[in-house]
């Protein structure tokens, strides 16, 4: 019998993220214990009222938190632009009636480690706020996490700036405290996540499955296509959803030992993670980097994944 993971999302819902949000209450193998929402697309008042929607809307039992409303250090950058005003352009959801737990999601994610029998995985995809407050707060925390496996970075170019991705560059700081933890971390950065490309013809084939996840796909990533054609691409990346992919199928991937550090210094290359694949700084490896996905497979697997749900 294969493992079942216990995972916390901790995400910052978005169009993507929301897709990795379906993967992890769908996988027969992942228990999708709770989910956090941070401050990142949006300010924390949208992401959360997003993630709620996408919970309600599928009909899911999963409790979800509210996380921290701003970065460490920073201040507060979003990301309108690409994923709309409200965080979650495209979908029309019914009016909300479930709420958040009282707990703080940092809170949340503390108590769980600590009370847990089993490791947790935690599979941040947003700016890594929660994640870097948990571990200042409580240290030990980290003997209880089975692995960090995040989306944010790259060892190419950024798309926030022209050396940061968004979540790095969200909450640089927090970031930081993520990689140097010493917790087993996996990086899926943009060199990886700008593989998985959904065009118009896996639009179709996921709103093809006939039910609601299928067709919250095509209404979100229909939206993604629109704001990617800004930047002249006919598809749109489902970043966030390789990570939750990588908990349970890391065969899809390609990785390589790597030591990431990532830039506080407030210049250019602020957020950036250099990556060293080589050995270059002398530093021992504290991360596994994306850096290939077998996209048949991956959307084959996403595909089986979302008929799994209403
Ligand atoms: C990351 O930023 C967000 O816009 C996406 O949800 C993803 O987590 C990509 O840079
Ligand atoms: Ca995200």
């Amino acid at each position: 019998m294969s493992k079942k993971w216990k995972v916390i999302l901790d995400c910052d819902v978005g169009h993507d993220d929301a897709i990795a949000l379906m993967l992890g209450a769908a996988h027969l193998d992942i228990e999708l214990v709770g989910i956090v929402a941070v401050a990142g697309n949006q300010v924390l008042e949208k992401t959360l009222k997003n993630t709620l929607h996408v919970v309600q809307h599928l009909g899911l039992d999963i409790p979800v938190y509210a996380g921290m409303s701003c970065p460490m250090v920073r201040d507060q950058t979003v990301a309108g632009e690409i994923h709309g005003e409200s965080g979650l352009d495209g979908p029309v959801f019914d009016e909300l009636k479930i709420s958040a737990q009282e707990e703080h999601g940092v809170n949340y994610i503390i108590r769980t480690i600590l009370e847990s029998k089993e490791k947790i995985t935690l599979v941040p995809v947003g700016p890594m706020t929660d994640i870097g407050m948990a571990l200042r707060m409580r240290p030990e925390i980290r003997e209880n996490i089975e692995r960090i496996v995040l989306m944010g970075g790259a060892y190419g170019l950024g798309n926030y700036t022209p050396a940061a991705e968004f979540n790095f560059l969200a909450d640089p700081e927090a970031a930081h405290i993520v990689f140097t933890s010493g917790v087993p971390v996996v990086m899926m950065g943009l060199d990886l996540t700008n593989q998985a490309l959904a065009d118009r013809s896996i639009i179709d084939r996921m709103e093809g499955i006939g039910n609601k996840a299928g067709k919250l796909f095509g209404d979100m990533m229909r939206f993604t296509l629109e704001s990617q054609r800004l930047f002249g691409l006919e598809a749109g990346p489902v970043h966030d959803v390789t990570a939750m992919a990588y908990t349970v199928h890391p065969d899809l991937f390609e990785v390589k030992p790597a030591y990431v550090e990532i830039c506080l210094d407030k210049g250019n290359c602020y957020g950036r993670s250099v990556v060293d694949f080589y050995g270059i700084c002398g530093k021992e490896p504290n991360a596994l980097v994306g850096t290939g996905l077998d996209k048949g497979a991956f959307w084959d697997f996403l595909e089986e994944n979302l008929r799994m749900l209403p």
